[in-house]
């Protein structure tokens, strides 16, 4: 071991509290399980904090408009990558981790994983880059469940329509864009099956919320034991 290693998740496992990911494309229904999710658990007796990626933080809301925003010029995809991996950092410092010390559930819309996707694989930097700088920016926090929420393409644009809201600068990105997107979660799921649920997004939201109801129950029935 030289000075140069550095031992990977350093506080992670000693928190108390248990950190839920919500991935998927946009119009999946993240927001929607997000919240749904943490009725249940506060139905449960645990405090919930809802949280999103970019953002979360003063600096890290500040740092989404400046990336996902039109108009603040080309922005490579370096540098896209960079700041949502700075936007990270001060998520998971400021809010994530004083929250799971204290015993919290945090639902966060969006995390590491898709860094890997739209950066890694969308804009073609590559996993290893990706993750590398994302264990910098999150000091090897990872969720202890990620819940994937998978839709075909046509049935996330519909919803997203129905929103009437504009695309930002990454919805706005062509439908290959987005297919390999919606791959690149499903092969960074199955290779971490422990610690992921995927669900067909397209059943109803009640259907959805049941199942990941069903799993999360386990780690708070966990937590409860000790
Ligand atoms: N399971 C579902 N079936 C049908 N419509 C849904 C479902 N989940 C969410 N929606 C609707 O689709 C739109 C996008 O959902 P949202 O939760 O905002 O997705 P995301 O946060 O992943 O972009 C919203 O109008 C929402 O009400
Ligand atoms: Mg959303």
């Amino acid at each position: 071991m030289t000075q140069f290693d550095i031992p990977s998740d350093p506080t992670a496992r000693r928190l108390p509290g248990i950190f839920i990911a919500l991935e998927g494309g946009d119009g999946a229904g993240k927001s929607t399980q997000s919240e749904a999710l943490a009725a249940h658990v506060q139905a449960r007796g645990f405090e919930a904090v809802r949280t999103r990626e970019p953002g979360g933080t003063e600096i890290s809301e500040k740092l989404r408009a400046l990336v996902l925003e039109h108009g603040h010029g080309e922005i490579d995809a370096r540098t896209e990558a960079l700041i949502f991996a700075a936007a990270r950092a001060a998520h998971v410092e400021q809010l994530v981790l004083p929250a799971l010390a204290e015993g919290r559930v945090v639902i966060t819309d969006r995390y590491v994983d898709s860094s890997i996707a739209y950066q890694g694989v969308g804009r073609e930097l590559g996993v290893a880059p990706v993750t590398l700088i994302n264990d910098f920016a999150t000091a090897g926090l990872r969720p202890d469940l990620t819940v994937l929420l998978d839709v075909p393409l046509e049935v996330a644009k519909a919803r997203r329509r129905s929103l009437h809201s504009a695309d930002d600068r990454l919805e706005a990105e062509a439908d290959s864009f987005h297919e390999n997107i919606r791959e690149a979660f499903l092969r960074i799921a199955e290779s971490h099956p422990a610690s992921y649920v995927v669900i067909d997004a397209g059943k109803t939201p009640e259907e959805i919320s049941a199942v990941i109801a069903r799993r999360v129950d386990e780690l708070l029935n966990s937590r409860e034991r000790v």
